[in-house]
């Protein structure tokens, strides 16, 4: 079996950084919160022109923070896609904030903003919850329409974050999510487009004021600046707030400082091979993924659609090729999440997308070779 992304290739290439790296932290010792973790921080902001950056522990508490740290709980209505991965709307109800679903653009994957501004609206309109932000999700390596989002986001006085834990390095008409978000979130588990070799996590932000909230909240409440007077005490032992423990370990911080370092390449390696995917697979496919105009995707995933989805899997896991499917079932289908709301019309297309996409093997260092393997495994297929 070929294997879905190849982890393998990426560390061969910059092994000698990775070992010298993880040594110094061996060395010094600071293995929570040492330097290489400002280190990170510092690089991250600057890469995706946000004013600052905030590790953590996964992907999921990076959206967890901003909206406890904005005080959203019981009675606001949070706004997202149902299909998507679990985390984005689980962290809702653990504000105590209720998630409401919103369908997705065909082409994209991604928030409509049409169908965003009438599910507001009619939240608003029943008043029995107060719409308070919007967690747009960048499907498959690339952005939302956040013009359009954000647009819709001011209209209505809500807060939006960008859960870019797929498209991290994604652009659009040159800007990075944070640009148009009021917090950017994202995931370094090892398999998304800059992971690291464990857990961990991120927010982009532009305002110090929510930066510092959320650096208390990553560190059970310690006081920060803005909390008044220490009386000489330690910090961490003053709780300002109740927060949780969710800091990212120096040795992942290390590994990603060495990965960010060939991270702009590896995306551009990307586009070439999904470039002749699609060239290849548009004849014999339902469709081939389709870019917002003016985006760059990361690729997280390349996704196909097909009339006989699983009948293709079989076939080309045959051939030794894994496929994956993301989504099977949308998360207003599944049991936890089947009684919260949904905008006006239900989900039409996030259901009739759950049964037709296959997500193919996609990575930087992907050969011309495995690339034809790949291509003729899905032409060869006659289902
Ligand atoms: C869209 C999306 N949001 C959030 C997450 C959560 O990231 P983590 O697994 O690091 O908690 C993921 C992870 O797969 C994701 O795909």
């Amino acid at each position: 079996m070929l294997p879905f992304i190849d982890l393998a290739a990426q560390q061969a290439r910059i092994k000698p950084g990775l070992d010298a790296a993880i040594a110094r932290v061996l060395a010094h010792g600071g293995y929570v919160m040492g330097p290489e973790v400002r280190e990170l921080e510092a690089r991250l902001a600057v890469f995706c022109g946000a004013t600052r950056a905030l590790s953590c522990a996964n992907g999921t508490d990076a959206l967890a923070l901003p909206l406890m740290a904005w005080g959203i709980g019981a009675g606001d209505a949070v706004f997202c896609p149902s299909f998507t991965f679990a985390a984005t709307p689980e962290v809702i109800p653990w504000t105590g904030a209720t998630p409401v679903f919103v369908d997705i653009l065909p082409e994209t994957y991604n928030l409509d903003p049409a169908h965003l501004d009438a599910a507001i609206e009619a939240v608003r309109s029943q008043g029995a919850l107060k719409p308070a932000a919007v967690i747009a999700v960048d499907l498959f390596g690339q952005t939302a329409d956040y013009p359009a989002i954000a647009a819709v986001c001011r209209k209505h006085g809500l807060k939006l974050i960008a859960d870019c834990a797929q498209s991290f390095g994604a652009t659009l008409n040159g800007r990075h999510p944070i640009h148009w978000a009021d917090a950017a979130t994202t995931s370094f588990f090892p398999a998304k487009p800059l992971g690291c070799y464990g857990d961990g996590g991120a927010v982009m932000v532009k305002d110090d004021a929510l930066w510092n909230r959320m650096d208390s909240l990553r560190v059970h409440g310690k006081a920060v600046t803005g909390d008044g007077a220490t009386n000489g005490h330690d910090p961490r032992y003053l709780n300002a707030r109740i927060g949780m423990n969710s800091r990212l370990d120096t040795l992942q911080a290390a590994i990603l400082l060495e990965k960010l370092a060939v991270f702009e390449n590896e995306i551009s390696l990307r586009q070439p091979i999904a470039d002749r995917y699609a060239e290849a697979l548009a004849p014999v496919c339902r469709s081939v993924p389709r870019v917002i105009a003016g985006g760059v995707s990361t690729w997280a995933q390349y996704v196909i659609e097909h009339r006989n989805r699983d009948g293709l899997a079989t076939h080309l896991k045959a051939r030794g090729v894994p496929t994956a499917v993301y989504y099977p079932v949308p998360m207003h289908r599944q049991t936890p999440y089947a009684g919260f709301p949904r905008g006006p019309g239900g989900l039409p297309v996030s259901e009739a997308k759950a049964d037709r996409v296959l997500a193919l093997p996609m990575h930087p260092y992907l050969t011309p070779d495995i690339q034809d393997q790949i291509i003729d495994a899905v032409r060869g297929f006659n289902g």
